[in-house]
């Protein structure tokens, strides 16, 4: 049996999706029955449970071989870090009363950083927490800045006329398809061949700027003058306030964007085909981007 943890997610669907076609039995983890329910006619067992309960992830380990686990965000929590370490030790608990063989976890590019980093220093804190459970054989995912970060620029395009953010704007950052993740998330979980303690980055298809994610944009939707502008660490604070974070959740994105400006958070591994994956940005903006800016644009109107 395997378990997926956040099987309704961006990347917990196409892992739970993968597992299934390839004939493999799936226990999927989420808090709403009604939302599991596409996967659970593809062959999923359900399990409905909130990942900050240790005694219910513990039950949905029993008789598991291998797992996907990962940190669900919830920006709104009033002290995220906190919530992150809960999450940590319920799934900490949960394998090591279950004994799955294997697990792989979602992490994060600069999760070799132990602190200034914003939410990335929960996964280091996680990754650490799960190399202590003896026997378990783990492999760390450290993922780079999701593409489906970006669609949060929908609004700022029609607000404000511009694409906008905290990030430099000529910094080269590794944009990741969350479905990549789960591709080759899924594939290691078929495969099982990691041993001990393992940790991959994965870069996406090509490091991009936010100037020349904007470019993409701006070709896609019909706007080739689009402009990239940056904007100050208060802006940005209270952009994420007004979008719901929490005051803290805001202090530790604006720590984590100011890690990724000074070079603090950065990829270590030099690109190679194993940290690379296939979706590139400009497909990525024709098939999510251009679709939710649409809608979003006709929402407004209406
Ligand atoms: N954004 C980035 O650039 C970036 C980069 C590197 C790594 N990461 C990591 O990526 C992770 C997020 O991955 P993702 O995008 O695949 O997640 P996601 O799409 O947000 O999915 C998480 C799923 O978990 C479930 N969930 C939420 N809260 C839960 C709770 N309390 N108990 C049980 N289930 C819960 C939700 O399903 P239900 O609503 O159905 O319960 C949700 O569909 C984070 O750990 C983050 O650190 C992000």
């Amino acid at each position: 049996m395997y378990l997926v943890i956040g099987a309704t997610g961006h990347t917990g669907t196409v892992i739970a999706k993968r597992l299934l076609a390839a004939g493999k039995r799936v226990r999927v983890v989420g808090r709403d029955r009604a939302r599991l329910s596409s996967l659970v006619t593809l062959g999923a067992e359900p399990f409905v449970a909130d990942v900050t309960n240790s005694e219910a992830i513990t039950k949905a380990f029993d008789g598991v071989e291998a797992a996907y686990v990962m940190i669900p965000p919830d920006l709104a929590h009033p002290d995220y870090a906190a919530y992150q370490d809960q999450v940590t030790e319920a799934i900490a608990s949960g394998v090591a009363a279950g004994a799955p063989g294997h697990i792989v976890a979602l992490s994060s590019f600069g999760a070799d950083k132990q602190n200034k980093t914003g939410p990335i220093a929960g996964t280091h804190r996680m990754e650490e927490r799960l190399k202590k459970i003896p026997g378990l054989n783990a492999l760390y995912v450290r993922a780079g800045y999701f593409m489906e970060n970006t669609l949060a620029q929908a609004g700022a395009i029609r607000q404000m006329g511009v694409t906008a953010g905290p990030l430099k704007a000529d910094l080269k950052i590794p944009m990741i398809a969350t479905r990549d993740i789960g591709t080759f998330a899924a594939d290691e979980l078929i495969r099982l061949e990691f041993r001990g303690h393992e940790t991959q980055e994965l870069l996406g298809q090509r490091d991009l700027t936010m100037e020349e994610a904007t470019a993409v944009i701006g070709k896609a939707i019909g706007r080739p003058e689009l402009q990239y502008s940056q904007i100050s660490y208060e802006n940005f604070r209270a952009f994420l306030v007004q979008m719901g974070a929490s005051p803290r959740t805001a202090d530790l994105m604006i720590e984590m964007s100011e890690a990724q400006n000074s070079g603090h958070v950065k990829p270590l591994e030099a690109r190679s085909q194993r940290n690379t994956t296939a979706t590139t940005y400009e497909e990525f903006v024709g098939e999510a981007f251009v679709p939710a800016y649409q809608a979003s644009s006709a929402a407004a109107r209406a």
